[in-house]
């Protein structure tokens, strides 16, 4: 990853965090970032907001603080970091760095923490592209033959692509697949590897969102 940590700083800077910081203030990020004639794209889910510079190879994750209800309260989320936080980009930072000398840690993208803006923590991950349905086809004989691997995991509660499970079988082989598979529930890293939560960086499979959100 290529990155200026002082220029993203600068970048941010001047954008108020604040407390509750969540999606409802998206359109604000993203006209703020406008204003600083950056050019970028934005995604985001349920716990982060993702900014995607063009022609960078990294994204700025940001965590949203929580959530308002339908009657407009806000609510803290409590359980990321095992339960003892709302932060679920230090969640991913903290599942990346306990990785270190793993051999999975190849299939998961790089993700690091950067620094407090006023208080607020910003995080850094290599860019991927997310998994795509109308891009990534799979024959009847690909699906039939990785449902045993599937099948015992997902009676576990872990939730996973089958397009993209095919994809990291052959591009790692059975060994670290079956590895990956144990790996995942034993850790209870897993709960969310739908089609939005993985990708590849330059063809091969990563996990793009390893902090799946619990409630
Ligand atoms: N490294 C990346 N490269 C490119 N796009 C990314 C990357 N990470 C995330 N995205 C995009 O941003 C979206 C939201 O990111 P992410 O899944 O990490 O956030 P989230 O809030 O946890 O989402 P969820 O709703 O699954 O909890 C992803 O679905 C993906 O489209
Ligand atoms: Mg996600």
């Amino acid at each position: 990853m290529t990155y200026n940590k002082e220029e993203i700083f600068n970048l941010l800077s001047k954008f108020n965090f604040g407390f509750g910081f969540d999606d409802s203030r998206m359109d604000e990020l993203a006209a703020y970032l406008a204003s600083q004639k950056f050019l970028f794209t934005y995604d985001f889910g349920v716990t982060k907001a993702v900014i995607i510079p063009k022609g960078a190879d990294y994204v700025i994750k940001i965590p949203f603080e929580g959530y308002y209800n339908l009657s407009n309260h806000f609510y803290n989320f409590t359980e990321a970091n095992d339960k003892d936080g709302w932060d679920y980009c230090r969640e991913e930072a903290d599942r990346y760095k306990f990785l270190s000398d793993n051999p999975l840690k190849e299939c998961f993208a790089e993700t690091y923490f950067l620094g407090y803006i006023d208080h607020y923590p910003i995080y850094i991950q290599e860019k991927c592209s997310p998994f795509n349905y109308n891009k990534n086809s799979k024959t009847k004989e690909e699906k039939k033959m990785i449902q045993p691997y599937l099948r015992h995991y997902t009676s576990r509660g872990v939730d996973l692509n089958t397009n993209w499970c095919i994809d990291f079988r052959n591009y790692y082989g059975e060994e670290l697949f079956n590895y990956f598979l144990y790996f995942i529930d034993r850790y209870k890293w897993g709960d969310d590897l739908s089609s939005d939560n993985v990708g590849y960086k330059c063809g091969r499979p990563v996990v793009i969102d390893f902090a799946g959100f619990r409630d």
